[in-house]
Order: C-alpha cells, then structure tokens, then sequence
C-alpha cells in the first residue's frame, strides 16, 4: 500500500507534493512525509498521523523546485515518525520514498550490508542505503539505483532523491503502480494520477522492472537491463471535481448517495442503440465458451462475486466458483477444463487478485477483470476489462464500487444467456433502472436511517446480520460495512446456520439485522428471526414490498429478485455510516486500513 508522489519543475514542490499525498491518503494514513531539495541541500520533514499533521510541521520559509513524498500503511515496523518515509542513507547523500514490499530484506541487510547501521525498521531503508552502497563503489547513480532494484525481490514503486545531482529524480517500479505525468519544463511522479491532476493530466504508465530519469524536461524510460523504452503518454479521463467532497460531510456519504447515478451511467454504457446490450463481442465469447467460471475477488468485492455467482448460475447456466484471492493463491482448487477467471476489483491493484491473475496466466487460462479503474494492474495485465463506471471511490468502505459490479455482473449474464439462447423475460436495463429509482428512496430518507443507527448501535458491543440466498451475500457486506468504520464486532450470517453454534452468542439487547428481499425464502428467515427474539435479541428487520409485515423496520421498493442486493445494501451502507458518525469514528479513513491494498 502507501502512495508516492515526485515533483520537478517551476514551482516551490512543497504544497503540490502535500496536496498529492492528501489524495493519496487512501492508500495508508499512518503516517507521511516529504524531501524537497534545493541549494543548501535535501530537506525531510516526516511525522506520524495524517497529512495534516505533515502540513503543519513544514518549514514553510524552506522553498525547493525539486520533492519527493509518501504517505504510509505501515507493513515492515509500526508507524512512527522514525519509520515513516522518506528514509536517508547514511550520509544522507541519497533519500527515497517507497510503496511495496521487499521479501527479500533480511537476506539483503545480511548479505550486502552486514556493517551498515540502520536507522528505521522499514524494509525501504535497504533499497537506499543499497544505492549508496553501490555508489561508494564507483557506480554513477544511474546504474547504483538499477543495480540495487536488480537485488530486490517483491514489491516497489520508489523515488529516489541524489544530493550530488538535485534536478533528478530517480523512479523504479514492480508491481507496485507508477505512473509519470508530463508537462511544459514539468514532470511528476505518482501512485495514482488523482494525486497529480494537480499539474497535469497527461501520463505514462510505468511497468514492472522498469527505472526512469525524471528532469525538468524529460523522462526518460528504461528497463533494468539498461533498454531505452518508448511509450505513448494517455490523458486521464478524471475529473477532477469527482474527486472533491463537494458540500458533503464525507466521501462514503457522497459515494452512497451517488449510486442511482452510477448505475443509470452503467445503463448508458451497456445500451447498444437498439436497447440491446452492449458489450465487447471477445468477452461474451470468453464468457459463453467457460465451462466453469472462477471469481476471484477480496473484501466487498468478494461479496459481489459472490451475488456474481447466483446471478450467472442462474440466468446464464455456467456454474461459477467465487474465491477469496488470497486463499487460492496458495490453494488452488482443481480447475475444469475451460475455465475463465474474473478477477472483480475496485482498484485493480488488490495484490492477492493479482497473484492469481499471474499465476493463471502461467497456466494459460482466459481472464477478465471487473474494475473501476481501467489503466489499472488487473485491467492491463487480464485478456479483457468490463468497467464498472462508478467514478472515483475515495473512502476507504466501498460503496458505489460494490452496487455497481453487481450490475455489471448481471448484465454480463443475461449477454451471455441471450448469446446462449436462452430464453428470459429478464432485462437488466430495464430492471437497473427500477433500482436505480429505488435506491434513491432511501438515500433521500437518511433521517429514518440516522435514527435506525442511533437507537441500535450507539452502544452496542456487537450486531448481527442474517439473510438466506442472495440477502446471506448482502448481510456479509453489510457486517463488514458496520465493523470496519464503526468498529462494532459485526457478523453476517445464513440465516438457518445460526442455530448450529453462533445463536450462543444472542444475549439481551443484542441487534440482529435480517434481511428479507427474497419471496422464497422470506418465512424461513422470519422465523430465524423469531428464535433469536426468543432469546433476547433486538430485532431490526429489512423485507421488501409485496411481503413486507407490520413490524418491518425497512421496506425496500420492489425489484427484481435478482438485482435486490443493489438496493437492500444501501440501508445497510447508511446505517453503518450513521453508527460511525454516531461512535465519533473517523467514517472515510477507518483505523488500520487503506483503500488501496497492494501488498499480499
Ligand atoms: C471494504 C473494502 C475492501 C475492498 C478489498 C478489495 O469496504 O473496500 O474490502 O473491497 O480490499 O479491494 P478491490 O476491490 O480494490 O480489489
């Protein structure tokens, strides 16, 4: 995780580096720092907490043209001011900054740089003090910095800082994403091109194993073996006012709220002319040839592959697997004989999904990613991409990401149903609309929800959340929504697994939320219900119109059965928001996560 970000041009880099790394902030806040360069030398000034607290430890008087920044997850040490970046050699000639992982650190510090004392407890401070290593042994800094990348083994996009040449900023990347920004007698560096939109939107894609010189007036790119490399620069299509908080209080708020939007934007992206669907002739083809489908996906989106799988089960007829990535990666299942992978990601730059996607593609096999971010890792490095078009998500909960991958899902299915031949009456269009329509009632009915939260969770030590069918998928989100920014212990649960163990746990007063959106099931779940009331619990229940009952805490509008996920989450998604708020969490930027999560 962590987020980098470089500046070289005109202008004092000082707040174009801070302002960068605010944006960067969702992918790690515990801690921050900057190196500026200028004529009396290299300047760091580093603290542990957010930006903010950066911002204010500045010396503002110190002004340099020339800057390197980080904003920190803590992987290898705890987050202090001693261990967050930049980290320096020992004499100071070289700084760096770094997002990744070094696997093979230990072994490095052992072998290479058994006399060096080390500063910090990162595994960053090897890459530099390698660089200075090789330097005192003669090497230009050029080639010290390819020859101590050429040692790492893992993860890192990192910058690097020369005392003895301070108009340069030296780049590597594996794995980890870069990308360069270019402008007039100004170049940039960054994680993530949100963070430099700032200066420019004209950028290059960096890829694994590859350093560049960043001056002034070029970039120049290449390999680790010393290859010059051309590459077309691309104009990121963000605006950046999607990416400002506008009037609201928070991003998570914004982002919920915007999902009717996104999903009528997902309705105009998939429209063909004639009403069809619209989507790319390889992957329906990629899609109707598998026999068996792995979905690979973490957290939220795991959830949704996991609403993925009924969907294309049942309108498609493929049976599907959803995996959590980080379990196949070191525990791969048999596989059919034509499987194709969907990797389903947010970011695209979920190291665990992207383990499997190059794992996979050893093995030959078919893939396509699901993302909001179609330059990203899992989009470039997959045979197809199907974008999700929810814009930008910047709290750290997923939102707007999680509804609008359903909808992609469900219209992937029908496409390859129909390319099938199978005959349906279901048209998803049409049916996201009628969501869409029915997100926005609750989203305009935030007071009924604020209350909900209030009166349930202000002190609750723990809540439960059960559902059968598609509502068990949504009542995992919506467990995992309420503990992650709330900090309730939270669980989802099938509604008739309960009674095999975890019905121990009810006691007097205990909120238990259940979900019933689903015809078939809706009895069964009722009366789960009544047998935790039974035992004490503080019953909060969901259902949907048509079989909705008198004490129902929340009806959700009619939809179609199978799109019931994209509008029974969102009472959850504001329920947990309020709880936050209600606790006096930090709602977009919850303790100990980052939004981004590049490390496996
Ligand atoms: C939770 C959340 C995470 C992500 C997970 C995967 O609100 O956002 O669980 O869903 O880290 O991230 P992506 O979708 O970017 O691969």
């Amino acid at each position: 995780m962590c987020g980098i970000v470089g500046y070289v041009g005109t202008e004092d880099a000082k707040e174009i580096l801070l302002r960068g790394l605010e944006k960067l902030e969702y992918r790690g806040y515990d801690s921050a720092g900057i190196a500026i360069a200028n004529d009396d030398g290299i300047h760091v000034y580093k603290e542990k907490g957010r930006i903010a607290t950066l911002r204010e430890s500045v010396d503002e008087s110190e002004a340099g043209m020339i800057g390197i920044g980080h904003t920190r997850w803590a992987t290898h040490g705890a987050p202090s001011q001693l261990n967050a970046h930049p980290h320096q050699s020992t004499t100071a000639r070289y700084t760096i900054v770094h997002n990744g992982v070094i696997e093979n650190y230990e072994y490095i510090r052992r072998e290479h740089l058994p006399h060096v004392e080390m500063v910090s407890e990162t595994d960053t401070e090897i890459i530099v003090q390698l660089v200075e290593k090789f330097a005192s042994e003669g090497s230009e800094t050029e080639e010290a910095f390819r020859k101590a990348l050429s040692v790492l083994k893992g993860s890192y996009a990192t910058a690097l800082l020369d005392l003895e040449d301070p108009d340069t900023i030296y780049v590597g990347k594996n794995k980890s994403p870069l990308l360069i920004g270019l402008s007039d007698g100004v170049n940039v560096v960054a994680s993530d091109a949100m963070a430099m939109l700032q200066v420019t939107n004209e950028f290059v894609e960096i890829m694994d194993e590859e350093i560049v010189t960043v001056t002034r007036e070029k970039a120049v790119i290449k390999t680790l073996d010393g290859e010059e490399v051309t590459r077309d620069p691309y104009v990121a299509e963000i605006d950046s006012t999607d990416i400002e908080k506008g009037t609201y209080p928070h991003y998570m708020l914004k982002e919920i709220d915007e999902q009717p939007f996104v999903i009528r934007n997902i309705i105009t992206k998939y429209k063909d002319a004639d009403d069809s669907i619209k989507l790319d002739e390889q992957v329906r083809q990629a899609v109707i040839d598998a026999d068996r489908i792995y979905i690979i996906a973490a957290g939220t989106s795991y959830h949704a592959g996991l609403v993925g799988k009924e969907l294309i089960e049942k309108i498609a007829n493929i049976p599907v697997e959803t995996h959590i990535a980080s379990e196949f990666l070191y525990n791969m299942p048999l596989l059919s004989k034509k499987p194709l992978f969907i990797f389903i990601s947010q970011s695209g730059e979920t190291a665990d999904s992207r383990g499997v996607l190059v794992n996979v593609k050893k093995l030959g096999h078919k893939t396509l990613t699901i993302t909001n971010v179609p330059g990203s890792t899992l989009s470039r490095e997959a045979d197809h991409t199907l974008h999700t078009y929810a814009g930008p998500e910047i709290a750290v909960a997923s939102t707007k990401a999680y509804t609008a991958q359903m909808a992609v899902l469900a219209i992937m299915a029908v496409d390859a149903a129909r390319a099938a031949g199978v005959e349906m009456d279901f048209d998803p269009l049409q049916e996201l609309g009628i969501v869409a329509n029915a997100m926005e009632i609750f989203t305009e009915q935030k007071d009924v929800l604020e209350e909900i939260a209030r009166d349930y969770l202000s002190v609750a030590r723990s809540c439960f959340f059960i559902g059968r069918s598609m509502d068990y998928h949504v009542c995992l989100e919506g467990a995992l929504k309420l503990k992650e920014i709330s900090y309730i212990q939270a669980e989802g649960f099938a509604g008739g697994e309960l009674k095999h163990g975890t019905i121990a746990l009810i006691e007097e007063g205990t909120p238990v939320v259940g979900l019933a959106t689903q015809e078939a099931v809706h009895l069964n779940l009722r009366g789960n219900m009544k047998e935790v009331v039974a035992r004490g619990a503080y019953p909060c229940m969901i259902s949907m119109e048509g079989f909705a009952e008198e004490d129902d805490k929340i009806v959700i509008p009619k939809v179609h059965d199978y799109l019931t996920p994209l509008v029974s989450v969102i009472p959850m998604q504001l329920i947990s928001y309020y709880a936050a708020l209600h606790r006096g969490c930090d709602v977009d930027k919850p303790r100990n996560l980052a939004k981004s999560v590049t490390v496996e």
